[in-house]
């Protein structure tokens, strides 16, 4: 099949955001249109406050938009109600922040397989996808240790690891490295480069490093609530 007879993985079309505070509204995204396809890397760069963030917590159903479609692998995740939304999202969405944002009193084992207390996988099975989870990233010899037990680029990997437990359709990564060292910042991308690459993922990362985004196989980019070029 060739690349433009393919459906995208992400539609969005006609996409805004606004935010209201009292009187005053705020746009911030205007009338977006794009698509990723599957097994597509891609880089989302622009300035602070051009709405990156937001158009990212959109794409993961994190937030609602105040117009326009957004479609993920066919479903119009803006009709979605809040529940099935949230239901949604946990099995089809692996977000990896800036912060990590582990569960500062569960092991990393535990962080990891939060995500899998939402199906109905047996004790055993879990165990087994976040063993494997979990040397995929390189931390077997982590697993009791909590996140304040892990340097910044281990509780990053617990991150990734926990991203990836239930398989899910999409990974969204909101500056992933922008809290690490040059080294470390490396590390993790070279794994996220792989779980595209091997698994192939389908990854739509934040960032502000043009070496991160240089990892990625497309760039966009985002000015004032508009893809420019
Ligand atoms: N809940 C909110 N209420 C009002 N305004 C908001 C809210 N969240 C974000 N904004 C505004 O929306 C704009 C875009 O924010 P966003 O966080 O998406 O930017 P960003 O591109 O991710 O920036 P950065 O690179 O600094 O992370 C900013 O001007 C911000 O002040
Ligand atoms: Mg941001």
């Amino acid at each position: 099949m060739r690349p433009n007879e393919r459906q995208p993985l992400v539609a969005i079309h006609g996409l805004s955001k606004y935010y209201v505070r009292g009187d005053q509204v705020i746009p911030v995204l205007l009338d977006l249109d794009l698509d990723v396809f599957e097994g597509e890397y891609v880089a989302l760069m622009g300035p602070s406050g051009s709405g990156k963030s937001t158009l990212l917590n959109l794409i993961a159903g994190i937030d609602k938009p105040s117009a326009g479609e957004i479609r993920v692998g066919g479903v119009d995740i803006a009709s979605l109600s809040d529940s099935d939304l949230a239901l949604w999202r946990s099995m089809h969405v692996g977000f990896i922040f800036q912060f990590y944002n582990l569960m500062p009193v569960l092991t990393a084992f535990g962080n990891v397989e939060l995500p899998l207390q939402l199906t109905g996988l047996s004790r055993a099975e879990r165990r087994e996808r976040v063993e494997t989870a979990l040397e995929l990233v390189g931390l077997t010899d982590r697993a009791t240790h909590l996140p304040n037990e892990l340097s910044g680029g281990q509780q990053q990997r617990v991150a990734i690891a926990r991203a990836l437990i239930t398989d899910p359709t999409l990974i969204v990564a909101d500056e992933p490295t922008g809290d690490l060292d040059r080294v470390t910042a490396q590390e993790i991308l070279g794994l996220l480069a792989r779980l595209n690459d091997e698994l192939g993922k389908t990854i739509i990362m934040v960032t502000h490093d043009p070496k991160a985004a240089e990892k990625a196989r497309r760039l966009i980019h985002l000015e004032k609530g508009v893809l420019v070029g």
